[in-house]
């Protein structure tokens, strides 16, 4: 396995008087994609916004390229490579495209903004077919790439992406998360993402963790834990299991 870029060492993280990370430990190869899954409410969430100081860390130690970073505000983040998209919709919906795109680049010098959105216009050629076009005409995974697109203009080394699918149709889904594999695959990127779409979330991933009451209780690589249904059942608890087996048995 590549060398861990993150690495989460017993973490204990929550909300006021709620804990909700119990000593969550787990290291993040470098350049491969890497999902979370877990029930809800199990704290995947959380361990984004732990990182990103959105939730109060107690206890452990989170590194970054071997160096501590918990407790660094946001902007330090990503000045060290590091993006996060959020749960649920990002975008300013009655801007355009190129506008909300722009705004992932505010703290560059214009040249350098510049050339990045014409890369990531580039990559992304719906968005730039729709580059003129109001965020909330897009379609959900127009908006989704449209979200990932902007953490692109900070060049991030690693990208933390909470439930890409939400929202989308198997097919739009299975789009947003070969984009994501593309970032780790041609670009190197190191892809932390949460999903609750387990079957083919996994299918794009390198390793899955799952998380049960703030902890990590399994690490693997992703495709073993898709072939072989003992393994799901046996150490994926409760709503993974049913989420895993219930897709598998509808195709989806
Ligand atoms: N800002 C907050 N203040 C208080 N409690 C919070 C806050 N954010 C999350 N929680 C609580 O922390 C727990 C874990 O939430 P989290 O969002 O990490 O779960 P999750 O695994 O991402 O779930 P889901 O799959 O539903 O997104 C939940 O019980 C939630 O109510
Ligand atoms: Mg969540």
């Amino acid at each position: 396995m590549p060398e861990p870029v993150l690495e989460f060492t017993d973490v204990v993280a929550g909300y006021g008087a709620l804990t909700i990370l119990n000593g969550f430990s787990a290291e993040i190869a470098a350049g491969r994609v890497t999902t979370l899954i877990g029930a809800n409410g199990a704290g995947k969430s959380t361990v984004f916004k732990t990182l990103f100081g959105l939730a109060e860390m107690r206890a452990g130690e989170i590194r970054l390229d071997g160096e501590p970073v918990g407790g660094l505000a946001p902007r330090a983040l990503l000045a060290r490579g590091v993006a996060y998209v959020p749960q649920g919709r990002n975008l300013f919906p009655t801007l355009s495209v190129e506008e909300n795109l722009e705004l992932g680049g505010v703290t560059l010098a214009a040249a350098v903004r510049r050339a990045r959105m014409a890369r990531v216009l580039e990559r992304f050629p719906r968005l730039a077919e729709r580059r003129a076009q109001q965020a909330s005409t897009l379609s959900g995974g127009e908006q989704k790439t449209l979200e990932i697109g902007r953490a692109l203009l900070g060049e991030p080394r690693v990208l933390l992406v909470d439930e890409p699918s939400i929202g989308l149709s198997p097919k739009l889904a299975r789009e947003v998360f070969a984009t994501l594999r593309g970032l780790a695959d041609a670009g190197g990127v190191t892809v932390l993402m949460v999903e609750q779409n387990v079957k083919s979330g996994l299918a794009a991933s390198h390793r899955a963790i799952a998380l049960e009451g703030g902890r990590a209780v399994l690490e693997a690589p992703a495709d073993a834990i898709l072939a072989h249904p003992r393994i799901r059942s046996v150490f994926l608890g409760g709503h993974v299991a049913q989420t895993v087996s219930g897709r598998a048995a509808g195709g989806a």
